[in-house]
């Protein structure tokens, strides 16, 4: 059996505005990669390439928590692992770094391990490192992450995935070089909506998912409006009103927050109206004085790759 794997992970952007907690798509940049190996040392060792300063206690780290309920959940299982990190995406970024860590983890962890688990089992153990860091077990990142394209998830029960089509848009991303914790950007919502709200939410989500299942960017553009997160959220995130403005005029079909903040990404259908949008977005945001990362990207359809 192999005894070395290397993936590459997608990032990816939760909730796409109106969808809190349930929606979720894959995009191809940025990307991290992971080196695993199945060693005869019992225990998980955790090395990073990258300067974050991500806790290497397997107990304390997303992907070490991943893995533990994993190789629990199989039981009597002999020697350890080893986890090789090569994060790009930036933790706190609102791109899905922890779910990229978690889930492609456990990934690679059921190829050595000759595949026990199908991609939805892998699903709650790679929540397990969400739950560590955000405090709140959430699949909106791993979904699209291990599945690829765009994600529905139906919170109930076991957290069944559902996969949508992708429709054919160009995605803009525009990544404050701050960090934002999900604790801290979920801690500032309210804890209840009333039924009004939770109505014109229920009708926006639907517009958005029958948007992408027809391919129709004016039912994404109209499905794109959230009540429950982005109105408490974008403080936290410098000329967010001014930098989504200047998108939608630009010509974007619609876009804000990318999961918890602070990076805010766009769609578009086509890749002239993205470059515009792009340059939008930077020359909003640039006056903050705050260092940003812009990406220019597409819909990332396979999920996590083997190279
Ligand atoms: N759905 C999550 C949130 C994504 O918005 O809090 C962030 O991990």
């Amino acid at each position: 059996m192999k005894k070395e794997i290397k993936v590459r992970v997608p990032a990816t952007v939760a909730n796409l505005v109106s969808g809190f907690d349930v929606l979720g798509m894959a995009i191809c940049e940025p990307f991290d990669e992971i080196f695993l190996r199945k060693c005869t040392t019992p225990g998980i060792k955790i090395t990073h390439t990258d300067n974050f300063g991500l806790p290497t206690e397997a107990n304390q780290n997303v992907a070490g928590v991943s893995l533990l309920a994993m190789t629990q959940a199989i039981g009597n299982m002999q020697g350890g692992w080893e986890i090789e990190m090569h994060k790009h995406i930036k933790p706190g970024s609102g791109l899905g770094s922890s779910a990229a860590s978690a889930a492609g983890t456990v990934f690679a962890a059921n190829i050595l391990l000759g595949s026990p688990f199908t991609l939805q089992q892998l699903v709650p153990f790679a929540m397990e490192g969400e739950k560590l860091a955000s405090g709140v077990p959430h699949a909106d990142n791993i979904a699209p992450c291990l599945f690829g394209g765009i994600t529905l998830i139906r919170p109930d029960g076991d957290s069944e995935i559902i996969q949508l089509t992708s429709p054919d848009i160009f995605v803009v991303v525009l990544h404050p070089q701050i960090e934002l914790k999900t604790a801290d950007a979920r801690n500032v919502m309210p804890k209840e909506i009333s039924i009004k709200d939770a109505v014109r939410q229920f009708g926006n989500v639907g517009a958005l998912v029958a948007g992408i299942c027809t391919n129709s960017p004016a039912l994404m553009a109209k499905g794109m409006n959230d009540l429950v997160a982005e109105p408490y959220r974008k403080k936290f995130i410098p000329f967010f009103d001014e930098m989504k403005h200047a998108a939608l005029s630009a010509g974007a079909i619609g876009g804000g927050i990318s999961g918890s903040g602070p990076s805010v990404f766009m769609i578009c259908e086509d890749r002239q109206v993205a470059v515009t949008v792009e340059i939008a977005m930077h020359k909003k945001f640039e006056s903050s004085k705050i260092p940003f990362h812009t990406y220019l990207t597409r819909i990332q359809t396979n999920g996590i790759e083997i190279f």
